[in-house]
């Protein structure tokens, strides 16, 4: 396929000139000399429109990974890889994406192996913002369904994309995010629906582990704690007086980064976690250790 057919169907190409590739990561806090962990990889990143999956992008493109991205918004897509562009960094994404219907995930994958020939690692990443009330005020069609849809159903359809070219590949790593809420209740919000959801998703990734090990497909979670990002600043948990309640109850005093969860998952993805399947990281500032 040309250029011009790729653009026809919205998919944006970046390419790095070769000798831009290694070279220093620097984040706004952490400088890391970084050290190729992902060359050769081709990488499936969901949600790459905004917070912990354009973050994932951006660290495993600066990684050597050949990043493939989507997202259901077309326009925060096209910011990233543009940022991706200007950083001399090699990632495409195909957008719009919407993750919860069928035949959009279906052309996500389809496309990413026309591009590629195969799919070593994937990160669902994408999800939509889950309703928050306490069982009282959960209705079931308007908050409990969406919270399920956005945040099970979407990585169940992706895993089972993408699960036959992981096999026929020989292997691969599947990332999923669970959550603290999936671990432990919390006062700030009515986390109902979403500990229910992210529960799912843990338990989903587990037997995922079990069901790819004889594959070579390692499949774990990573579960965050409160991040910066534009799902938890939409529900005004990053600024102000709320930001500042949560960040006291946290043992390391601050609310995480989106780069916080990326650097986990880059473990995760590469070849230094090759026996390691079926496990859930905390990433939280201690938070669930307290
Ligand atoms: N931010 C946190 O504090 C936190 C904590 C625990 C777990 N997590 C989990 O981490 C993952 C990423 O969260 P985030 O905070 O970066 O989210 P975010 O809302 O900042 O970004 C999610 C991205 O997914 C895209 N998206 C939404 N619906 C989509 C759809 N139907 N199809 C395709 N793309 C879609 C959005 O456009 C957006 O770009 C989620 O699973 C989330 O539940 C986040």
């Amino acid at each position: 396929m040309n250029l011009g057919n790729y653009l026809a169907l919205g998919i944006v190409l970046v390419r790095a000139p070769a000798e831009q590739v290694h070279r220093g990561c620097s984040s706004s806090r952490y400088t890391l000399e970084m050290t190729n962990r992902l060359a050769g990889k081709i990488a499936l990143v969901t949600g790459i429109g905004a917070g912990i999956g354009r973050e994932c992008a951006l660290v495993f493109a600066r990684e050597g990974a050949a990043v493939f991205g989507c997202d259901i918004d077309a326009a925060r897509a096209s910011a990233t890889v543009a940022a991706a562009h200007s950083a001399g960094l090699a990632v495409e994404a195909i957008h719009p994406i919407d993750l919860t219907k069928p035949p959009d995930v279906q052309r996500y994958v389809d496309q990413a192996i026309e591009r590629h020939g195969r799919i070593d690692v994937l990160v669902n990443a994408g999800a939509i913002n889950p309703q928050f009330a306490p069982i009282s005020e959960m209705s079931y069609e308007r908050l409990w369904v969406p919270t399920m849809v956005g945040e099970v159903d979407l990585v169940f359809l992706m895993c089972k994309a993408v699960w036959p070219h992981l096999m026929a590949g020989g292997g691969g790593s599947i990332i999923n995010f669970a959550s603290v809420a999936a671990l432990r209740g919390a006062e700030f919000a009515g986390m109902l629906a979403h500990s229910a959801g992210k529960g799912a998703v843990l338990a989903m990734t587990r037997q995922l582990a079990v069901e790819g090990g004889a594959h070579n497909i390692r499949a774990n979670t990573i579960a965050p704690g409160l991040v910066a990002t534009m799902a938890t600043s939409s529900q005004g948990f990053t600024e102000g007086e709320k930001r500042d309640r949560i960040a006291a109850s946290i043992p390391l005093r601050r609310i995480g980064r989106p780069e916080d969860i990326a650097y986990c998952a880059l473990y995760l993805a590469s070849d230094e976690a090759s026996w390691v399947t079926g496990i859930n990281i905390p990433v939280d500032g201690g938070t669930t250790a307290a």
